[in-house]
């Protein structure tokens, strides 16, 4: 129980790898805030950890909101008292459509940013002020092992991961004197609940062959970094990238 009496908060927590670092959190210890606009995922993924025995709660948030990620902060410490993690995982993904440069419009670009960059930077400015008088806190940013080789077919989400990193290491340099951690983690492509209705199950297996280690990347493959980056044990790492992917793209 590493996370014992800690409180987290994972955006995106209801649904596909989220709902992993959810109850991957809860496994821990950690009281968890699951921050999603997907109400059904959050509200069967709150359900999951208390039934385990953890403590959850499911708050409706749109990250690209600011007003709804200063209420995700407050419903936090008015719940549970103190914020200790931030897990900045919802993203415009999975159903965020394949397209080449020129068919790519600015209205889909300027969403994928709202999300998978504003995001973010909306949620550490909600939670940045509670770890700030608690002179403790985790940010774990979630970037994508996809910005090393980059991807023609999703040039604003392989952007808006790339953005995550330079994200991280500022806010590693601006947060250090309050004792807050901001590091990345770079996942693999990973067979979650929604890239296999994206993809299908193929799509991975197919993809075997080419890695080191010759497996499916699944959600679980990332849960054990999350809590590391969570947890007292990395207390002095901040502004680190890891890239997860079973040695992919060595990084
Ligand atoms: N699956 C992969 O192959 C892979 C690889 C690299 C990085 N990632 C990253 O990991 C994270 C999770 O991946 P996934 O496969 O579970 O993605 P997904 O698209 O299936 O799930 C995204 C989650 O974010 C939530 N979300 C979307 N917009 C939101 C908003 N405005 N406010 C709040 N919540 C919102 C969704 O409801 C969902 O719970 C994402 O950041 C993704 O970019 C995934």
């Amino acid at each position: 129980m590493r996370l014992e009496n800690r409180v987290a908060i994972v955006t995106g927590g209801g649904y596909g790898i989220g709902r992993a670092y959810s109850e991957g959190l809860a496994r821990e210890g950690a009281k968890v805030v699951i921050a999603d606009i997907n109400d059904e995922g959050s509200m069967a993924t709150q359900h999951a950890i208390t039934s385990a025995g953890g403590e959850a709660l499911a708050v409706h948030t749109d990250v690209s909101d600011q007003a709804s990620t200063e209420a995700m902060a407050k419903a936090a410490i008015d719940r549970f008292g103190r914020i200790d993690i931030l897990v900045n995982n919802a993203a415009y993904f999975a159903t965020l459509p394949l397209q080449d440069f020129d068919e790519m419009d600015v209205a889909t670009w300027d969403r994928v940013m709202a999300v998978n960059l504003k995001g973010p930077f909306l949620c550490c400015k909600a939670v940045v002020p509670q770890m700030r008088r608690q002179k403790y806190g985790k940010i774990v940013n979630i970037s994508s092992s996809s910005i090393l080789p980059g991807n023609p077919k999703r040039i604003h989400y392989v952007t808006s991961k790339a953005g995550i990193i330079g994200f991280s290491r500022s806010m590693a340099r601006a947060l250090g004197d309050d004792n807050i951690c901001v590091n990345s983690v770079m996942p693999g492509s990973t067979a979650s609940e929604g890239t296999i209705i994206a993809y299908g199950q193929e799509f991975f297996d197919r993809a075997v062959a080419s890695k080191p280690l010759k497996r499916v990347q699944k959600p679980e493959d990332l849960v054990g970094t999350i809590i590391f980056l969570s947890s007292s044990d990395s207390d002095f790492i901040t502004g680190a990238a890891i890239n997860v992917d079973g040695g992919v793209y060595p990084y």
